[in-house]
Protein backbone atom coordinates (compact mmCIF):
# COMPACT_ATOMS: atom_id res chain seq x y z
CA UNK A 1 0.00 0.00 0.00
CA UNK A 2 2.49 2.64 1.08
CA UNK A 3 4.67 1.60 -2.11
CA UNK A 4 1.68 2.15 -4.75
CA UNK A 5 -0.14 4.91 -2.86
CA UNK A 6 2.77 6.58 -2.09
CA UNK A 7 6.18 5.81 -3.56
CA UNK A 8 4.98 5.41 -7.25
CA UNK A 9 3.38 8.62 -8.16
CA UNK A 10 6.71 10.86 -6.54
CA UNK A 11 9.21 8.64 -8.71
CA UNK A 12 7.27 8.98 -12.03
CA UNK A 13 6.72 12.89 -11.06
CA UNK A 14 10.49 12.89 -10.40
CA UNK A 15 11.10 10.77 -13.60
CA UNK A 16 9.13 13.40 -15.88
CA UNK A 17 8.93 12.68 -19.34
CA UNK A 18 9.66 9.54 -20.50
CA UNK A 19 8.85 9.52 -24.13
CA UNK A 20 11.31 7.95 -26.12
CA UNK A 21 13.59 7.50 -23.01
CA UNK A 22 16.03 4.48 -22.34
CA UNK A 23 15.95 3.50 -18.69
CA UNK A 24 17.81 1.25 -15.97
CA UNK A 25 15.64 0.25 -12.85
CA UNK A 26 19.09 -0.97 -10.76
CA UNK A 27 17.67 -3.75 -8.50
CA UNK A 28 14.46 -4.19 -9.86
CA UNK A 29 13.47 -6.90 -8.06
CA UNK A 30 10.40 -9.22 -9.40
CA UNK A 31 10.30 -6.36 -12.36
CA UNK A 32 6.91 -4.86 -11.23
CA UNK A 33 7.78 -0.99 -11.65
CA UNK A 34 10.26 -2.24 -14.76
CA UNK A 35 6.67 -2.86 -16.77
CA UNK A 36 5.00 -0.16 -15.36
CA UNK A 37 7.81 2.01 -17.06
CA UNK A 38 8.31 -0.12 -19.95
CA UNK A 39 3.77 0.64 -20.42
CA UNK A 40 4.37 3.87 -21.26
CA UNK A 41 6.16 6.15 -24.24
CA UNK A 42 9.86 4.92 -23.26
CA UNK A 43 11.85 3.48 -25.60
CA UNK A 44 13.62 0.79 -23.78
CA UNK A 45 13.85 -0.46 -19.79
CA UNK A 46 16.45 -2.68 -18.43
CA UNK A 47 15.47 -4.14 -15.09
CA UNK A 48 18.67 -5.50 -13.33
CA UNK A 49 18.93 -7.49 -10.07
CA UNK A 50 21.49 -9.37 -7.80
CA UNK A 51 18.41 -12.03 -7.39
CA UNK A 52 18.86 -15.06 -10.29
CA UNK A 53 15.50 -16.07 -8.28
CA UNK A 54 13.81 -12.48 -8.56
CA UNK A 55 15.16 -11.85 -12.56
CA UNK A 56 13.60 -15.73 -13.05
CA UNK A 57 10.51 -14.42 -11.83
CA UNK A 58 10.48 -11.13 -13.57
CA UNK A 59 10.50 -13.10 -16.88
CA UNK A 60 8.04 -15.14 -16.41
CA UNK A 61 5.55 -12.46 -14.83
CA UNK A 62 6.33 -9.87 -17.52
CA UNK A 63 7.59 -11.71 -20.78
CA UNK A 64 10.49 -9.32 -22.22
CA UNK A 65 10.29 -7.38 -25.55
CA UNK A 66 11.72 -5.31 -27.63
CA UNK A 67 10.69 -2.42 -24.97
CA UNK A 68 11.30 -4.84 -21.50
CA UNK A 69 14.34 -6.96 -20.56
CA UNK A 70 15.74 -7.98 -17.76
CA UNK A 71 19.33 -9.52 -16.55
CA UNK A 72 20.45 -10.74 -13.43
CA UNK A 73 23.81 -7.89 -12.42
CA UNK A 74 25.45 -7.33 -8.85
CA UNK A 75 25.47 -3.55 -8.27
CA UNK A 76 28.56 -4.15 -6.02
CA UNK A 77 30.15 -4.91 -9.27
CA UNK A 78 31.21 -2.74 -12.38
CA UNK A 79 28.16 -2.81 -14.90
CA UNK A 80 28.04 -4.16 -18.80
CA UNK A 81 26.61 -1.61 -20.16
CA UNK A 82 28.35 1.51 -22.31
CA UNK A 83 28.65 4.95 -21.56
CA UNK A 84 26.21 7.57 -21.19
CA UNK A 85 23.65 4.69 -22.49
CA UNK A 86 20.75 5.44 -20.44
CA UNK A 87 18.81 8.13 -20.27
CA UNK A 88 17.76 8.04 -16.29
CA UNK A 89 18.41 5.60 -13.74
CA UNK A 90 15.59 4.48 -10.87
CA UNK A 91 16.48 2.28 -7.65
CA UNK A 92 13.71 1.81 -5.92
CA UNK A 93 14.23 0.66 -2.16
CA UNK A 94 17.83 -1.46 -3.33
CA UNK A 95 20.62 1.13 -2.17
CA UNK A 96 19.52 0.22 1.25
CA UNK A 97 19.71 -3.09 1.18
CA UNK A 98 23.85 -3.63 0.15
CA UNK A 99 26.97 -2.17 0.90
CA UNK A 100 29.31 -0.62 -0.22
CA UNK A 101 26.81 1.47 -2.44
CA UNK A 102 30.17 3.34 -4.46
CA UNK A 103 30.56 1.48 -7.15
CA UNK A 104 26.66 1.31 -7.83
CA UNK A 105 26.78 5.26 -7.84
CA UNK A 106 30.04 5.77 -9.76
CA UNK A 107 28.51 3.24 -12.52
CA UNK A 108 25.50 5.10 -12.21
CA UNK A 109 27.56 8.79 -13.55
CA UNK A 110 29.36 6.65 -16.00
CA UNK A 111 26.35 4.79 -17.92
CA UNK A 112 23.71 7.46 -17.54
CA UNK A 113 23.64 10.28 -20.73
CA UNK A 114 24.93 14.25 -20.03
CA UNK A 115 21.59 15.11 -18.92
CA UNK A 116 20.87 12.26 -17.02
CA UNK A 117 18.99 11.98 -14.04
CA UNK A 118 19.40 9.14 -11.36
CA UNK A 119 16.65 8.80 -9.03
CA UNK A 120 16.51 6.59 -5.60
CA UNK A 121 14.03 5.87 -3.13
CA UNK A 122 15.10 4.10 0.18
CA UNK A 123 13.49 3.01 3.01
CA UNK A 124 13.69 6.49 5.21
CA UNK A 125 16.57 6.18 7.90
CA UNK A 126 13.95 7.05 10.33
CA UNK A 127 13.12 3.76 10.00
CA UNK A 128 16.12 1.88 9.52
CA UNK A 129 17.65 3.04 12.69
CA UNK A 130 15.33 1.70 15.83
CA UNK A 131 12.43 1.12 17.50
CA UNK A 132 9.12 1.58 15.20
CA UNK A 133 9.00 -2.01 13.57
CA UNK A 134 10.27 -3.94 17.23
CA UNK A 135 7.26 -2.65 18.51
CA UNK A 136 4.71 -2.43 15.84
CA UNK A 137 1.93 -4.70 16.88
CA UNK A 138 1.80 -2.46 20.47
CA UNK A 139 1.93 0.37 18.14
CA UNK A 140 -0.89 -0.94 15.91
CA UNK A 141 -3.14 -1.69 18.28
CA UNK A 142 -2.59 -0.14 21.80
CA UNK A 143 0.10 3.09 21.73
CA UNK A 144 -0.46 6.51 20.64
CA UNK A 145 1.63 7.53 17.67
CA UNK A 146 4.99 8.12 18.49
CA UNK A 147 8.35 6.93 17.14
CA UNK A 148 11.65 6.35 19.18
CA UNK A 149 15.20 7.51 17.27
CA UNK A 150 18.27 5.92 18.11
CA UNK A 151 21.71 5.52 16.82
CA UNK A 152 20.94 8.06 13.47
CA UNK A 153 24.52 9.25 12.87
CA UNK A 154 26.57 6.16 12.34
CA UNK A 155 25.73 3.81 9.74
CA UNK A 156 25.51 0.27 10.90
CA UNK A 157 24.08 -2.99 9.20
CA UNK A 158 20.89 -5.40 10.69
CA UNK A 159 18.74 -8.32 10.02
CA UNK A 160 14.90 -6.33 8.92
CA UNK A 161 12.58 -7.36 11.51
CA UNK A 162 8.46 -6.32 10.56
CA UNK A 163 6.25 -7.86 13.14
CA UNK A 164 8.04 -9.93 15.08
CA UNK A 165 9.41 -11.89 12.16
CA UNK A 166 13.21 -11.82 11.47
CA UNK A 167 14.00 -11.25 7.37
CA UNK A 168 16.64 -12.79 5.47
CA UNK A 169 17.15 -8.86 3.96
CA UNK A 170 20.15 -6.99 5.71
CA UNK A 171 18.82 -3.98 6.32
CA UNK A 172 22.08 -1.08 5.68
CA UNK A 173 21.28 2.54 8.18
CA UNK A 174 22.98 5.13 6.21
CA UNK A 175 22.26 8.72 7.77
CA UNK A 176 20.97 11.23 4.97
CA UNK A 177 24.18 13.05 4.63
CA UNK A 178 26.00 9.43 4.24
CA UNK A 179 24.34 9.76 0.21
CA UNK A 180 24.85 12.91 -0.10
CA UNK A 181 28.30 12.66 0.23
CA UNK A 182 28.36 9.58 -1.91
CA UNK A 183 26.60 11.87 -4.35
CA UNK A 184 29.12 14.13 -4.85
CA UNK A 185 32.07 12.29 -4.90
CA UNK A 186 30.58 10.35 -7.96
CA UNK A 187 30.28 13.87 -9.79
CA UNK A 188 26.29 13.83 -8.72
CA UNK A 189 24.47 17.00 -7.51
CA UNK A 190 21.27 16.35 -6.04
CA UNK A 191 18.49 18.82 -7.50
CA UNK A 192 15.16 17.71 -5.37
CA UNK A 193 14.66 15.29 -1.94
CA UNK A 194 11.07 14.49 -1.39
CA UNK A 195 9.99 12.44 1.68
CA UNK A 196 6.36 11.35 0.84
CA UNK A 197 3.47 11.36 3.69
CA UNK A 198 0.21 9.98 3.54
CA UNK A 199 -2.64 13.18 3.30
CA UNK A 200 -3.56 14.41 6.67
CA UNK A 201 -6.86 13.08 5.71
CA UNK A 202 -5.62 9.80 6.93
CA UNK A 203 -5.23 11.04 10.56
CA UNK A 204 -9.43 9.74 11.06
CA UNK A 205 -7.88 6.49 10.34
CA UNK A 206 -7.82 3.93 13.73
CA UNK A 207 -4.50 2.45 12.95
CA UNK A 208 -1.72 4.27 14.55
CA UNK A 209 0.86 3.19 12.04
CA UNK A 210 -0.80 4.04 9.33
CA UNK A 211 -2.12 7.87 11.33
CA UNK A 212 1.80 8.43 12.01
CA UNK A 213 2.66 8.06 8.18
CA UNK A 214 0.78 11.88 7.58
CA UNK A 215 3.46 12.88 9.74
CA UNK A 216 6.35 10.66 9.58
CA UNK A 217 7.45 9.51 6.47
CA UNK A 218 7.95 6.13 5.29
CA UNK A 219 10.53 6.80 2.23
CA UNK A 220 13.31 9.31 1.13
CA UNK A 221 13.60 9.65 -2.58
CA UNK A 222 16.53 11.70 -4.11
CA UNK A 223 16.84 12.87 -7.66
CA UNK A 224 20.51 13.20 -8.63
CA UNK A 225 21.76 14.67 -11.99
CA UNK A 226 24.79 13.85 -13.19
CA UNK A 227 27.55 16.27 -13.85
CA UNK A 228 30.77 15.67 -15.70
CA UNK A 229 34.06 13.91 -13.89
C1 LIG B 1 13.29 -4.22 -1.37
S1 LIG B 1 13.69 -4.98 -2.91
C2 LIG B 1 13.03 -3.78 -4.06
C3 LIG B 1 12.73 -4.39 -5.39
C4 LIG B 1 12.05 -3.46 -6.39
N1 LIG B 1 12.88 -2.35 -6.76
C5 LIG B 1 10.72 -2.99 -5.85
O1 LIG B 1 10.58 -1.80 -5.57
O2 LIG B 1 9.82 -3.83 -5.72
C6 LIG B 1 15.45 -4.72 -3.03
C7 LIG B 1 16.07 -5.40 -4.24
O3 LIG B 1 17.46 -5.09 -4.31
C8 LIG B 1 18.11 -6.25 -4.79
N2 LIG B 1 19.53 -6.20 -4.42
C9 LIG B 1 20.06 -6.21 -3.18
N3 LIG B 1 21.40 -6.17 -3.25
C10 LIG B 1 21.74 -6.13 -4.57
C11 LIG B 1 22.96 -6.11 -5.29
N4 LIG B 1 24.15 -6.08 -4.65
N5 LIG B 1 22.92 -6.08 -6.63
C12 LIG B 1 21.73 -6.08 -7.29
N6 LIG B 1 20.54 -6.13 -6.67
C13 LIG B 1 20.54 -6.16 -5.31
C14 LIG B 1 17.39 -7.39 -4.11
O4 LIG B 1 17.62 -8.62 -4.77
C15 LIG B 1 15.95 -6.91 -4.20
O5 LIG B 1 15.32 -7.35 -5.36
Amino acid sequence: MFRTQLLNEVVLKLLGDLNGKKILDAGCGQGYFSKILSDKRVKKVVGIDGSENLIKLAKSNYPENEKLQFSIQNLKNPLPFKDNEFDAIISNLALMDFDPIDTAISEFNRILSPQGSLIFSILHPLFTNGYLHKNIKEMIFHKPPHYAISNYATPFQKKWHIQGITHATTIHHRPIEYYSNVLSLHSFVISKIQEPTFPKSIIQSKNNFIKLSAEIPQFLVIKALKTQK
